[in-house]
């Protein structure tokens, strides 16, 4: 199969091939996904498909706008109405209860789903116009670093989907932020809506699913997040704290990989450094963080070594990413 890239005039012929039954790449401002007909399950099956994708990780469902979320979610609490008004269009999904229309290759028989509303004009025009919502997870194959360019999808998905529609860069880099709303808010994945900004929403403290630090969790709320995640080729080790910097460059050997921060780049001669971003700048490390660990994939460092930024606004879905990426291997000075 032959893998198009369609830009500015020829979006309306990708954009086509939805309704037909296909798959295709789509920007959604948080990472680029695989879109498919999220109520035709053979479509969406060409996702699994084409993700290698294990069958018991349930897919997100986007949709244009809030009122679409009692089309597809039942006993939606107030919670999800005051979510969605305060980052819709934007990077939060809401775990709601499924109605029994939404497919259960969407769920993975799981009763709830993964609803949100993508930032993207390009996501938002194909909603509105196809008037269906899409099934759209990440478009990497399974268990590597999520693409946040049409470039970084095609490595992955050449020649296992028809077609990638171009949007440009992604401007959040980081997944959405998932919240399972049927209890008590607890967050599922950290994410592109910080968890302080959802807090101050709610005016209430979000609990932590344990599988966020790399527990297993007792129920499978987000199955997904038993496996192996972004993980580059090479082994990575994180580094936590303040002087991971100097304490780095005592450890490293000439030839290892380095991600650390734009400052401390001058520490690290004998290396194949790459930069996540200064290391105050959260949001910048959030929109490189996948090319960085693609990045490595390109080189033969025998190990990466990564600094770490502290976890609190978008610095705890950046240090989640990485951590997961490392398999949890991190070491705190
Ligand atoms: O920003 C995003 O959310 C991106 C863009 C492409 O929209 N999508 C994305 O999808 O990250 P994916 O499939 O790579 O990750 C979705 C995560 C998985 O870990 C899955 O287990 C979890 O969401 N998930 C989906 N539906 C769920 C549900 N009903 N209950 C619990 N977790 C769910
Ligand atoms: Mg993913």
């Amino acid at each position: 199969m032959n893998t198009q890239v369609f830009q500015e005039e020829s979006l309306p012929q990708g954009v086509a091939l939805l309704p037909q039954g296909e798959v295709v790449g789509l920007p959604t401002a948080t990472v680029d996904g695989l879109a498919a007909n999220g109520l035709d399950p053979p479509a969406v099956a060409k996702i699994f498909q084409a993700k290698g994708r294990p069958q018991d990780t349930p897919l997100i469902l986007p949709v244009a706008e809030a009122s679409w979320l009692s089309r597809y979610c039942q006993e939606i609490p107030s919670t999800a109405w005051q979510l969605a008004q305060a980052f819709w269009p934007g990077a939060l999904t809401l775990i709601l209860q499924a109605k029994p229309c939404v497919p259960e290759i969407v769920t993975a028989g799981l009763p709830t789903v993964g609803i949100r509303c993508p930032q993207h004009p390009l996501a938002l025009a194909v909603l509105r116009a196809l008037d269906l919502p899409l099934a759209a997870p990440s478009g990497n194959r399974s268990g590597k670093p999520s693409p946040t360019t049409a470039e970084a999808m095609l490595q992955d998905m050449a020649g296992k989907i028809p077609g990638i529609l171009e949007g440009g860069a992604c401007a959040v880099g980081v997944e959405s932020t998932i919240v399972d709303l049927r209890g008590k808010p607890t967050l599922l994945r950290a994410g592109g809506v910080s968890l302080e900004a959802i807090a101050q929403v709610l005016g209430e403290e979000i609990l932590q699913d344990p599988s966020l630090s790399g527990q297993d969790t007792a129920i499978p709320f987000a199955p997904g997040m038993k496996y192996r995640h972004y993980a580059p080729e090479a082994p990575l080790t994180v580094v936590q704290g303040e002087d991971s910097g100097p304490w780095l460059a005592k450890q490293v050997k000439p030839g290892d990989g380095v991600l650390c921060f734009q400052e401390d780049l001058p520490l690290f001669p004998h290396c194949v450094t790459r930069s996540l971003g200064c290391r105050g700048d959260v949001a910048q490390q959030a929109q490189e963080i996948f090319s960085a660990l693609r990045y490595f994939d390109q080189t033969t460092v025998p190990r990466i070594w990564a600094q770490c930024p502290q976890e609190v606004e978008l610095g705890l879905a950046v240090a989640n990413r990485l951590k997961k990426a490392s398999g949890f291997q991190v070491i705190s000075i």
